[in-house]
């Protein structure tokens, strides 16, 4: 069965007929070309598929692009301004808080969803804040120093 959905990605309107099945980070990749999410385990325990949804974090894998009608979503790939990054991607520049990078576009999702929450009082809140968000080359205590500054 499929349906179709419109919603606004990166502030522009779009509309897409796809199997009811399909999830969020796979109308992004796969229908949008919007590759910056990126698929780790699709499953919920990895957060590299992390993006926001009115305003919201959520893990890009586990929602539904059905259940979007009307949504405005957020990917890595909205972030900049002209020519300028957004503070916390150039913090992540600053830091060298990744080597692979292939966590980083869900890293820096996360971390923006910390700054609009409110969540970055200190770097242990920080940590426990990003916590559903997995790095293989252990840039961890970099990633919590990028966020400190972009919150500063
Ligand atoms: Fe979505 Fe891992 S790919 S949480
Ligand atoms: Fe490689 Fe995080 S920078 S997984």
């Amino acid at each position: 069965l499929s349906t179709r959905v419109s919603l606004v990605v990166n502030g522009k309107q779009v509309t897409a007929t796809v199997d009811n099945r399909t999830s969020l980070l796979d109308l992004l990749r796969e229908h949008l070309g919007l590759t910056g999410s990126k698929k780790g385990c699709n499953a919920g325990a990895c957060g590299a598929c992390t993006v926001l949804v009115d305003g919201r974090r959520v893990n890009g894998c586990l929602t539904l692009a059905v259940r979007l009608e009307g949504a405005k979503v957020t990917t890595i790939e909205g972030l900049e301004n002209g020519d300028r990054l957004h503070p916390l991607q150039q913090a992540f520049i600053d830091q060298d808080a990744f080597q692979c990078g292939f966590c980083t576009p869900g890293q820096i999702m996360s971390g923006i969803g910390c700054l609009q929450e409110g969540h970055t009082g200190s770097a242990d809140e920080i940590r426990e804040w990003m916590s559903g968000n997995l790095c293989r080359c252990g840039c961890y205590v970099k990633i919590t120093r990028a966020v400190e500054q972009a919150a500063r």
